[in-house]
């Protein structure tokens, strides 16, 4: 049976979201040196992040934008990738996600912090038109502080928004 609109938009916590992606790198992820391609990362940045959003939403979504990638260390063929993921918060149909990125070396036991990103996935419904969204309720205080940050990042890309169309 379908949940029904009201029980769709009951409030939940962030943990109710929380992801883990993990993707060992093989040569076909990698340039002709070894090193793990950019484009092949942000895929897996983006199905990490759809994950936490579906887990959230509970229903379609679509990537509407991500917020400009840093990639801090290189990573190599026979890596372990590992991408966390969750909901920083909710507007109305859209909802920020968070997604933190970690290599892991199983053979020197080492742990790194590969990349960051924001992204935001818009919910839908079967038939393509956009949905609400039910409020996150942020937990801890990392939690909390990423909330608040997202609004202000919100705000950073409507302003940016604006003056990409007055170009
Ligand atoms: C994302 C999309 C649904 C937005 O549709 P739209 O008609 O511009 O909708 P609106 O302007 O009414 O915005 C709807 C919501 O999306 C958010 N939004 C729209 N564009 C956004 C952007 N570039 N970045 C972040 N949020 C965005 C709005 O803030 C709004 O959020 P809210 O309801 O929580 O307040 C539409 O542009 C789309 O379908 N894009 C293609 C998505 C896709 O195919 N992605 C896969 C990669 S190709």
């Amino acid at each position: 049976m379908n949940a029904t609109n009201e029980e769709m938009l009951v409030p939940r916590p962030v943990s109710d979201s929380q992801s883990e992606m993990a993707e060992i790198v093989l040569p076909n992820d990698a340039n002709p040196l070894g090193a793990l391609l950019g484009g092949r990362l942000m895929h897996w940045i983006d199905l990490a992040g759809a994950m936490a959003a579906h887990r959230h939403s509970r229903s379609y979504t679509v990537t509407a934008s991500v917020d400009h990638i840093d990639f801090l260390v290189p990573v190599r063929v026979g890596d372990l990738v590992i991408l966390k993921s969750s909901v920083n918060r909710v507007f109305r149909t859209s909802m920020e996600v968070g997604v933190k990125v970690f290599v892991e070396n199983y053979i020197a036991d080492t742990v790194q912090h590969v990349a960051s990103a924001h992204l935001t996935f818009v919910a839908i419904d079967a038939k393509g038109n956009r949905t609400e969204v039910a409020p996150v309720i942020p937990e801890t205080e990392e939690q909390r502080r990423r909330y608040e940050d997202a609004g202000h990042r919100r705000e950073i890309r409507r302003a940016e928004s604006e003056r990409r169309k007055k170009k």
